[in-house]
């Protein structure tokens, strides 16, 4: 049975549950999320209903439920004698009186109970019509059955009868799709696996009820039930879906984009999937979609569910190594003068950085693909001094393309123009919204005339600034007027009969129109996928160009997002609580399948204090993607701003990221091929023990490493959480046998507690402020010995930016394993970059006594000394080639 431990997509169980296939006429699915989808955790309606085990028996409620003065005369009946907590919403987003809830056939009760204040007053009937399941048969992969319904549902167009096909994709893995057989209908434009044949064993059962129709899917072993859709009708009209299902415990992840813990709250949470340019705050849908849950079953195991697929394309794409390295940026790099002065602050002041960035300031009035003469005349060449420094640059592009030049004035747009890519409204003129230049078209990524032009003008301005990687932001798609500066028409595009509750109220609040026609569907349809298809197109656009691995940065994300690039969270504050809340962000865009998502370090809106600052760094440091970026006129925060000490904590920070980039590097490399996460919740690492499944202020990188920062002004003390396990503190060696159990550590401002699990070992490397020097430089291991004195890990290794390496065999794999008081390397796959690879330390952690003579590949080694306090071996100043396997021994 799987287990979370070591989540891989794909390992876990998944429900891919794909509604589709309605045609042109833009209707609403929830896999597709061509409307935006409102998610109801708790007892609920709309979409989902979240039902958890403790609220199932309020008895009491119900019995007031009985005698309350408003259930009676209910023309439903007893069809009304629901528990509160298990009601489905009938208001559907509408404030509703009595009259109007029960002339569209649905109970109102007045709720009583005040733990049960928020159930809904008006409720679908137990008898609300639903589909019925007729004809059901086997086919190769699974089950096929119509159904149908006679009488309507309270929204218009209902499609009557639906083609449902079930799929036992794999033993974890199944699949169903509900479609309109009559009709070819918008299906989200993203492959999914394709099943031919019925997977021979599964974990899981399927059952179904006919009269009305339901699905209900229980987990083999134990019979828990993962998913039952009895618990409501089913709604499928053109742009009204509904299903609903219980849920098997009460420890929920994902559903994102949004500001949340990492379980979420089930107690009537309601939950809107829409991409929208909001600065994260609680309840508001913010810049990507991601339908997708995991639920923790309560034995350790867990089940996802997804509504669309989670590796359409297969995995994450491979970083390139200098990527993992820092990235400094601002709003207000008004120059190149000042660009370069703080590339010339960083040497200064020794701070390892990878990458520089600019922002908009670039830009000559804002506009993409051109750049500022008088401030940034000399761009190319501040660009060429970064790569001859061993930094790569990367600079921001919006997707709005300035609409108010005059013809003749801005290629971009007056070559869009004549090519038709951008977005269009029913006259076949560009939709015209505003964006940082003013009037802005938005150009449609669906098109393939699109992806040629974007492409080219990558290509142009590349020809003339060689920068390595591109931004890509405010493709939600963000624009300051609601729908365009013409307004929009009134249709059922516009005013859908449903509208989620989405911020600002309207679909188009700050993006563009529903109507606008996009070659593969409208506006409504492809709504949240704008980022995921920009993101596509620079992504291939930027292979062709530079020819290397691309490094995309997007803030719209779609699911298969991250097999094209990365992510950050957009404009957070900083302060406390927002650097708190990049640790659950991080965890679950790791979920999503996007493994290279970052904060803004320091925060981006208000001032970062030294303190916030210093902390943020050294938890940033930690993130999977590393940048410090802040807002336009806030105070400086770039690390050579602070004092001495701050400077010497951060530096201290950067200079153990970059210690364990190698590290980081294979668990990407994890990720890339095999689907695995790069940060995991603890909970992933110990599905057992109920104490990890919430925790969301520490984190793990991979299996090995706990990180546990503090997230608090004014202390030097932090309390973590120590699954039962061996921990050896990363710079000492110093171990914590714990049984499961809090520690406070000390946290003085220098140091971020990071420890190393007992039984893993770490490939790490001297450090130096750049990846381009620091990967010439000697290994180092760390093996963590377990109880039992065991540990194992593991090296990734290639040129760091090429395409394709693991795919053609351009790498290099080592493992390495420690037993019986040795350590051994075995080489899986080896390639020429190995040559240059020399292990010159090797620090065994959790020798219990000390070794009298220790050995290498045979002879005597006598460069080795042991701590008695902490009981750590070292070896020193080897020379050992890292391309032939090696034993040491010690005894
Ligand atoms: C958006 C981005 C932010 C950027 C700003 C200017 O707010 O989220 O990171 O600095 O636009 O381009």
């Amino acid at each position: 049975m799987p287990t979370i431990t070591a989540l891989k997509f794909g390992a876990v169980f998944f429900l891919f549950i794909l509604f589709g296939l309605l045609t042109y006429h833009n209707y609403s699915q929830l896999e597709s999320l061509k409307i935006p989808q409102t998610i109801y955790l708790g007892k609920i309606e709309l979409d989902f209903l979240w039902q958890s085990p403790d609220y199932k028996n309020d008895t009491k409620s119900a019995e007031k439920q009985k005698n309350s003065p408003f259930n009676k005369g209910n023309h439903n009946g007893s069809h009304c004698d629901i528990d509160p907590n298990s009601r489905l919403d009938c208001a559907f987003n509408k404030l509703m009186n009595v009259k109007e809830c029960q002339a569209r056939g649905c109970c109102w009760i007045q709720v009583v109970s005040a733990a049960n204040k928020t159930a809904p007053l008006c409720f679908l009937p137990s008898n609300y019509p639903s589909y019925n399941m007729e004809n059901i048969s086997p086919t190769k992969s699974g089950y096929t059955a119509t159904l149908s319904r006679k009488e309507r549902t309270l929204f218009p167009n209902d499609i009557r009868t639906l083609q449902l096909n079930i799929m036992y994709e794999t033993s974890e893995i199944l699949h169903f799709t509900l479609k309109d057989p009559e009709n070819k209908r918008y299906e989200v434009p993203i492959d999914v696996p394709v099943v031919t044949e019925k997977a021979s064993t599964q974990l899981y059962t399927v059952n179904f009820t006919s009269r009305p129709f339901g699905i209900i899917v229980q987990r083999k072993s134990n019979g828990l039930v993962l998913l039952n859709t009895t618990v409501g009708p089913l709604f499928y009209a053109d742009q009204f879906l509904q299903i609903s299902t219980s849920l098997a415990s009460q420890y929920i992840s994902g559903l994102g984009e949004h500001m949340t813990n990492l379980i979420l709250n089930v107690n009537w949470t309601r939950l809107t999937l829409w991409n929208r340019d909001q600065a994260p705050h609680k309840k508001s849908n913010l810049y990507g979609s991601h339908p997708f849950y995991l639920v923790m079953e309560g034995d350790g195991s867990a089940h996802g569910v997804f509504l669309l697929n989670s590796n359409a394309q297969g995995y994450p794409i491979m970083p390139p190594y200098w990527s993992l390295g820092f990235h400094l940026c601002r709003f207000g790099y008004k120059t190149t003068n000042v660009t370069r002065q703080v590339v010339e602050n960083m040497t200064r002041a020794n701070m390892p950085q990878d990458v520089q960035w600019n922002d908009i300031d670039y830009m000559d009035k804002k506009k993409d693909f051109t750049y500022n003469l008088q401030f940034f005349g000399d761009y190319p060449q501040m660009v060429d001094e970064f790569h001859k420094k061993g930094l790569k640059y990367v600079m921001i592009v919006d997707p709005g393309i300035s609409s108010s030049q005059g013809a003749g004035n801005y290629k971009p747009y007056d070559e869009g123009l004549k090519r038709g890519v951008f977005i269009t409204n029913e006259t076949g003129e560009p939709i015209i919204g505003k964006v940082w230049p003013g009037p802005t078209a938005f150009p449609d990524f669906t098109n393939p005339q699109t992806q040629a032009w974007w492409y080219e003008n990558i290509k142009e301005f590349h020809d003339q600034v060689p920068f390595d990687g591109i931004w890509i932001d405010m493709n939600e798609p963000s624009s300051f007027v609601n729908g365009s500066i013409n307004g929009c028409p009134d249709n059922n595009l516009e005013n859908p009969p449903y509208v989620p509750d989405v911020t600002g109220g309207y679909l188009r609040s700050h993006t563009i129109c529903m109507t606008g026609k996009l070659y593969l569907s409208s506006h409504y349809n492809l709504h949240s996928l704008y980022g995921l298809t920009e993101a596509i197109a620079t992504h291939s656009a930027l292979i062709k160009v530079i020819g290397k691995r691309p490094f995309v940065i997007s803030r719209s994300t779609f699911p298969s997002h991250g097999h094209y690039a990365g992510h950050w969270t957009g404009d957070i504050s900083s302060n406390w609580n927002d650097m708190y809340y990049t640790i659950p962000a991080i965890m679950l865009f790791n979920m999503y399948g996007i493994p290279l998502v970052g904060a803004d370090v320091c925060g981006f809106g208000g001032a970062a204090s030294e303190e916030l600052c210093v902390r943020w760094t050294q938890l940033g440091s930690f993130y999977p993607f590393m940048r410090n970026h802040n807002a336009w006129k806030q105070l400086p925060q770039e690390p050579y701003v602070f004092s001495e000490s701050a400077q010497s904590a951060m530096r201290k920070a950067l200079f153990t990221r970059y210690t364990l980039l190698p590290f980081l590097y294979t668990l990407f490399h994890k990720a890339h091929s095999a689907g695995e996460m790069v940060v995991h919740p603890l909970s992933f690492e110990f599905s057992q023990d109920p104490n990890t499944w919430s925790i969301d202020h520490q984190f793990m990188l991979g299996e090995a490493l706990l990180i546990t920062p503090v997230l608090e002004p004014k202390t030097v003390e932090v309390s973590g959480y120590f699954p039962s396990s061996t921990w050896y503190n990363l710079y000492n060696g110093s171990a914590i046998h714990s049984k499961g159990q809090y520690i406070v550590l000390q946290a003085p401002l220098d140091t971020i507690n990071v420890h190393v699990r007992g039984g893993f070992i770490l490939p790490i490397q001297e450090p130096s402020t750049t990846t381009a020097a620091s990967r010439g430089n000697p290994f180092n291991l760390i093996v963590a010995l377990s109880n039992q004195g065991g540990a194992r890990g593991n090296l990734f290794w290639d040129d760091g930016d090429s395409l394709l390496t693991y795919e053609t065999g351009d790498y290099t794999e080592i493992i390495f394993r420690a037993k019986n008081n040795m350590l051994l390397s075995e080489i899986v796959h080896l390639n020429s970059q190995a040559d240059d690879l020399h292990l010159r330390r090797v620090t065994v952690f959790g020798v219990p006594s000390p070794p009298q003579n220790v050995s290498v590949n045979g002879l005597w080694f006598s460069d080795f000394s042991y701590k008695l306090d902490t009981k750590v071996l070292t070896l020193q100043n080897l020379s050992i080639f890292m391309s032939e396997e090696f034993t040491i021994a010690w005894f």
